[in-house]
């Protein structure tokens, strides 16, 4: 196993700690949180953990059902005790970018359920500014272009499609990912986050704002706990 997957892995099974039994869990997306959906189906099986679990994208879904987690609707719970996900960079604010892997709505719309929020995440994501890996906005397919255009001009940087191939990448909920390449620069998350919201062909921005209350990261030397000292954890 390559370094950064083992530090992926440490995270996201170091996590686990925060669940206890009978808690509703929202189950995150991407390559770290993977490894905390293994882990909590092995704890279902060899340990008795009761939990059930709200996937955050079809593929966590399909991983999930796969390792033995009892599966609801989110519609169908009043709310979640926490939420385990990853993140493309945190900033020291705890503020977020997430969306790398094209599940920035439901993960928000879940994150935003939940009673807690913990991030799992290895040290190459940890940044003093946010902006270097590029901001993911899921648009809608109609007038995409437009879209892009009024972005472009609101952020004032280059703002792609993101693409698989030749094709648009499509999201879960049937809808178009731009990326946003600001740069290291993002120095008012909220503000921005609710400029661009202001923009109709937007679904959401992938900038999570004052919902993360803790970091599991993984670095060489172990992995840390950073807690949120404004947070709920
Ligand atoms: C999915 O859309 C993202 O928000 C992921 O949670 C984020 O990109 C982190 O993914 P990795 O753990 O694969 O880096």
């Amino acid at each position: 196993m390559e370094d950064v997957e083992l530090l992926k892995k440490n995270a996201g099974i170091a996590a686990c700690k925060f669940v206890k039994n009978n808690m509703k869990v929202g189950l995150g997306t991407g390559s770290t949180v993977k490894h905390t959906v293994i882990e909590l189906g092995r704890m279902i099986k060899e340990e008795g953990l009761e939990i059930v679990g709200v996937p955050t994208s079809l593929a966590t879904e399909k991983l999930a059902l796969e390792v033995g987690i009892p599966l609801v609707e989110l519609s169908d719970v009043d709310c979640l005790d926490i939420v385990i996900d990853g993140a493309d960079e945190f900033d020291p604010e705890f503020q977020l970018i997430k969306g790398g892997g094209a599940a920035l709505l439901r993960e928000k719309i879940v994150a935003q359920e939940s009673k807690a929020m913990v991030v799992v995440a290895d040290e190459r994501k940890r940044v003093s500014k946010l902006g270097a890996f590029p901001l993911p906005i899921e648009i809608t397919p109609f007038a995409y272009q437009s879209t892009i255009r009024k972005l472009t001009n609101l952020l004032d940087c280059r703002v792609n499609c993101r693409m698989s191939g030749d094709n648009p990448v499509i999201t879960d909920n049937g809808n178009l990912i731009a990326d946003a390449h600001c740069g290291p620069s993002i120095e008012e998350p909220k503000k921005v986050e609710n400029d661009i919201l202001m923009i109709a062909g937007v679904v959401q921005v992938g900038l999570f704002n004052d919902m993360c209350d803790a970091v599991i990261l993984a670095g060489n030397n172990g992995v840390e706990e950073i807690i949120n000292p404004n947070g709920r954890l």
